[in-house]
């Protein structure tokens, strides 16, 4: 069972009583690729514990998916907004559909690749192995883009220079991540599930 700590009579409740619950949202070939694609709710509550850390912050998905990490932070994490950025269209529109069933304002998806965007126009950042598909024999979500290890190592690159840039204070939760992306400038302020959730914080 998951549920916010403050009471809510919000008609979403009743998706996010359950990651199988909040999976049917979603047609069948969405479902199929959660257990290695979306991250579950317990995480996301977790994460979002620890990135929500004043009203107003704004927090960024470094590739939404089909928007689970966001539209479930929205919900827990009234007081904070959440932007997820995806290359695949598809997903988007995914993300987009399950955000007009539930109701939820706080939450903005944007369709392109992050590189695209400006880090410093959000807080905090949220990773869940975003690029490792690139990867051979890797679990891809479907073939429709192109990936390689020159991606891989390029994006990893990209991110940690954006993230160098950022303020001290700026936060940063990893799932499933290697920490190829985060620079020495952060320092580990958490770790949970045998290190495979990571919370990150930068301090010089
Ligand atoms: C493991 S899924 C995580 C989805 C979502 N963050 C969640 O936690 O449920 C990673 C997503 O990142 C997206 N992605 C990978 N590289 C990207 C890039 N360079 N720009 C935008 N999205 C990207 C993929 O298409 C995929 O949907």
């Amino acid at each position: 069972m998951f549920c916010k700590t403050t009471s809510t009579t919000d008609n979403a409740a009743k998706w996010f009583q359950s990651d199988f619950r909040f999976h049917q949202l979603y047609p069948a070939d969405m479902r199929r690729l959660a257990s290695q694609h979306w991250t579950p709710l317990q995480v996301v509550k977790q994460a979002t514990d620890y990135l929500a850390d004043r009203a107003g912050v704004r927090i960024l998905d470094i590739g939404s998916g089909i928007g689970k990490f966001c539209l479930s932070g929205a919900w827990l994490q009234p007081g904070a907004t959440f932007y997820g950025v995806e290359q695949r269209d598809n997903l988007i529109g995914y993300a987009q559909a399950a955000q007009h069933a539930l109701g939820l304002q706080n939450v903005h998806f944007y369709h392109g690749n992050f590189t695209q965007l400006n880090l410093s126009d959000y807080h905090h950042f949220y990773c869940f192995n975003p690029f490792y598909e690139n990867l051979k024999n890797t679990d891809k979500i479907d073939d429709t883009i192109a990936f390689s290890a020159e991606l891989y190592h390029y994006y990893n690159r990209f991110l940690h220079r954006q993230l160098e840039y950022m303020p001290v204070g700026t936060r940063v939760v990893t799932f499933h991540s290697l920490g190829n992306e985060i620079p020495a400038s952060y320092q580990l302020a958490d770790v949970w599930m045998d290190d495979m959730l990571k919370f990150w914080m930068k301090y010089k």
